[in-house]
């Protein structure tokens, strides 16, 4: 076989087969076909779409192209739960360790924040010491030892996706659904989910900018789900303005570790519950949405969530004093509340902007190997819909840069918009897709 060949009739419209598609993504992963010709492939895929089949026989092809992790001895069931990326997006710091709490066996290999968009693992290595870089050793004796495990994507786990996303990224290619899915349901199927619950963000600070693109691409994940054989639960959930209230890396461990103790805003804590609630289904803790909700409730109520955080990061390597005390974690230099310009309605908070100029504080990297500043950050102080007085704080802008913090200053100010009207306040969640063509509206909102 020959991958000019294979890009020939792909670009003439033609369905590959199993056996193209594996040739292919084998020979790409071992360097045995080139860049150019990979690319010349990704655009023919991209421009003349994928079928069911096709897109099926890709991920596979491209979970198969490393280790495939076996769970079922320390963990008979295991569900995951993966986001498509967005602004103050920490919910996994709070679901994974309530979940297990629940009695659930929760091991996440999560991913860096790459733009705007932030990463969990970046967020978890705000914790001095915490470690991201687990090996498969260490990652299985402690699942089996407290039931729990946040840790950095592995290289050896679905290769051929690190491979095509980073080509992707230059070629004009990331925005295809076949190839967005295999994508994301590679790197879950590898690392051993036998369900997941994927968070669709959509608005500015997302991927899929209307609900129109996030229900093609949340059907699509859900479908491919079906065919490989694991329940998936798709929520298309809100991201034109930040969830919660903190955007920067320690900010966002702080907000968390509040959301733990009870405390923290009631978007994110609400938005953390329903996703729970829906693992601890698919899980069979709880037989339907309203004991999951009391269930994940009360597990949170209880300290329980936050004990295991706790035995996590202390699991990992982290110092406990600095969870214990979270003034203990990385802090900028100058932190400056920014007065309201006006009083009104709070029309919007654009979360692209918020994600960016949190990037320009250095809390995000523009490049690949960029370090990141772990204690940079922004709090916003409103959400969409609430009432502000004229001259109360908008927002405190954490910065170590005297011209950032003023650059951050001007943005975050046109980042948020005001109405002498009232205005509606946003939904969390706009579609729970479970199964394709049985969908129903989530009803949950705020
Ligand atoms: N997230 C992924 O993991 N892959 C994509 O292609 C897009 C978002």
């Amino acid at each position: 076989m020959h991958a000019i060949d294979v890009i020939a009739k792909k670009r003439d419209g033609a369905e590959l087969t199993q056996e193209e598609i594996e040739f292919f993504v084998q020979g790409y992963t071992k360097d045995e076909i080139p860049d150019y010709q990979a690319a010349a492939w990704l655009m023919a895929l991209y421009l003349r779409g994928m079928s069911d089949r096709e897109t099926l026989n890709l991920t596979m092809a491209m979970a198969h192209s490393g280790d495939m992790l076996d769970l079922k001895e320390i963990a008979p069931f295991v569900v995951d739960k993966h986001s498509t990326g967005g602004v103050g997006d920490k919910v996994s710091l709070v679901v994974a360790p309530l979940v297990a709490a629940c009695g659930m066996p929760v091991a996440k290999m999560t991913g860096k924040g790459l733009g705007f968009t932030g990463g969990t693992v970046d967020k978890l290595e705000s914790i001095p010491g915490y470690r991201t870089d687990l090996n498969e050793v260490e990652f299985k004796a402690q699942l089996e030892k407290i039931g729990i495990v946040l840790t950095g994507q592995s290289a050896d786990l679905a290769p051929a996706d690190g491979k095509m996303y980073g080509l992707r990224d230059v070629t004009a290619t990331v925005e295809s659904i076949p190839l967005i899915v295999s994508s994301i349901m590679s790197k879950k199927l590898a690392a051993g989910a036998d369900a997941m619950v994927l968070d669709v963000k959509v608005g500015s600070g997302a991927f899929m900018k209307t609900v129109e693109q996030a229900e093609v691409l949340a059907e699509a994940l859900v479908h491919l789900g079906d065919q490989a054989g694991r329940r998936v639960v798709a929520l298309i959930s809100d991201m034109s303005q930040p969830l919660g209230w903190a955007v920067g890396n320690a900010l966002e461990v702080r907000e968390a570790i509040n959301t733990l103790h009870e405390g923290g805003p009631d978007d994110f804590r609400d938005h953390c519950l329903v996703v729970a609630a829906e693992m601890l289904i698919l899980g069979d803790k709880a037989p339907d949405t309203n004991s999951a909700l009391t269930l994940a409730l009360d597990t949170l109520n209880s300290g329980a969530a936050w004990r295991k955080f706790k035995e996590m990061v202390e699991a990992q390597g982290g110092g406990a004093r600095y969870i214990k005390d979270p003034d203990f974690l990385p802090q900028a230099r100058l932190v400056e509340p920014v007065p309201a310009p006006r009083s009104g309605y709070l029309a919007g908070v654009d979360a692209a902007e918020v994600g960016m100029t949190v990037m320009a504080l250095g809390g995000g990297r523009e490049k690949k190997d960029d370090q990141i500043d772990h204690g940079v950050g922004v709090i916003v102080h409103y959400k969409v819909g609430d009432l502000v007085q004229k001259e109360t704080p908008l927002f405190t802008v954490h910065a170590n840069d005297e011209a950032k913090l003023a650059a951050a200053r001007e943005r975050l100010l046109a980042a948020h918009t005001f109405s002498d009207s009232p205005v509606q306040r946003l939904p969390l969640f706009y579609r729970r897709v479970a199964d394709v063509g049985l969908e129903d509206e989530t009803g949950n909102g705020d």
